[in-house]
C-alpha cells in the first residue's frame, strides 16, 4: 500500500507504460483517474482495475479537456495528489524528411501537454497540501539517435521543463521528478513497424541498444512511476531516473 489513497491521474493510460503505471498505482491502494485519447481504451484499464478507477477521456494538447478531467477528479475522488504525465509518441524523421504538421502535432502532446497538464493540476495540488509529478523524458533526452529529431527535442524540453517546475513548485511541496525509459516493448514502436523497410532487423536493433539485448516491459517503468510517486522519494525533486537495460551507460 505504497500509495494508500493518493489521487492519481496518468495520461495515456489506455495501453503501454500508462496503462501499467495505473494498474501498478491501484494495486499499491491509489485512486486512480485512467485518461487518453482514446477514450475506449481508458475505460477499459479503468474496469480492469475496479471502483478505485475511473476512465475519462483526455487529450493532452487541449486545455478545455484538460481542466475538466482535473475537474472531474476532485468531484469524484476529493483532491488531486500525482500527476503522470506519460501521453505521447514518436516519429521517424529528420528536420528535413519532418513535415512541419507533424512536428507541431507531436510537440503539442508530448510537450505541451506536460505544460498543460501541469498548469491546471498543480492548482488543486497546492489545496491538497502538495503533490508529485512525473514526466515521461526518454534517454534521448541526453543522447541523441538519428531519424527521430522531433522526438528527441520535445524529450530534450520534458527533461529541462521538469527541472523548472520542479525549482517553482517546491515551496508548495510539490515534488517534480522525470523518468527516462530506454526501449521498452509497447504500442509505442507499432506506427514504426509499419514504415520500416525491414521490421524484424529494426526490432533487433532496438533490443541491441541495451546491453542486456532485450526491450524492456512497461511494468519496469510503472514500478519507477511508482516510487516518485509514492512518500518513499520524499527527497527527490527536479532529477531523472533512467531505466535503460544499460542503454546510455556505453
Ligand atoms: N516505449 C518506449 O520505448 C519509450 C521510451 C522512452 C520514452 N517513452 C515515453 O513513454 C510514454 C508512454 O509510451 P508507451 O511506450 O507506453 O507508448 P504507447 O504508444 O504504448 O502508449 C501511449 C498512449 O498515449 C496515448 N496518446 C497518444 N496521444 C495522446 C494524446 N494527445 N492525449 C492523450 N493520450 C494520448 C495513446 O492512445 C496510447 O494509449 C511516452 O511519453 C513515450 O514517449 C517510451
Amino acid at each position: 500500500m505504497r500509495v494508500k489513497n493518493k489521487v492519481v491521474i496518468v495520461t495515456g493510460a489506455g495501453a503501454g507504460i500508462g496503462a501499467a503505471t495505473a494498474v501498478r498505482m491501484a494495486e499499491e491502494g491509489a485512486k486512480v483517474v485512467v485518461t487518453d485519447i482514446d477514450e475506449k481504451m481508458a475505460i477499459s484499464v479503468a474496469s480492469g482495475i475496479g471502483e478505485n478507477a475511473l476512465g475519462l477521456k483526455l487529450d493532452v494538447s487541449k486545455a478545455s479537456e484538460v481542466e475538466e478531467v482535473v475537474s472531474q477528479t476532485v468531484a469524484h475522488f476529493g483532491s488531486l495528489d500525482v500527476l503522470v504525465n506519460n501521453a505521447g509518441f514518436g516519429i521517424l524523421g529528420t528536420v528535413v524528411t519532418t513535415e512541419e504538421e507533424d512536428w507541431d502535432r507531436l510537440m503539442d502532446v508530448d510537450l505541451k501537454g506536460v505544460y498543460l497538464c501541469a498548469k491546471y493540476a498543480i492548482p488543486e495540488m497546492i489545496r491538497s497540501g502538495g503533490g508529485s509529478i512525473v514526466n515521461l523524458a526518454s534517454t534521448i533526452s541526453v543522447v541523441g539517435i538519428p531519424d527521430r529529431a522531433a522526438y528527441v527535442a520535445s524529450k530534450g524540453g520534458v527533461a529541462a521543463l521538469t527541472r523548472a517546475m520542479a525549482l517553482d513548485h517546491a515551496n508548495s511541496n510539490i515534488r517534480v521528478n522525470s523518468v527516462a525509459p530506454g526501449v521498452i516493448d509497447s504500442s509505442y514502436y507499432e506506427e514504426m513497424y509499419k514504415k520500416v523497410d525491414d521490421p524484424v532487423a529494426f526490432r533487433k536493433n532496438l533490443e541491441a541498444r541495451s546491453p542486456l539485448n532485450k526491450m524492456g516491459e512497461p511494468v519496469d517503468i510503472a514500478n519507477m512511476i511508482l516510487f516518485l510517486a509514492s512518500d518513499e522519494s520524499k527527497f527527490a525533486t527536479g532529477a531523472m531516473f533512467t531505466i535503460d537495460g544499460g542503454f546510455t551507460a556505453g
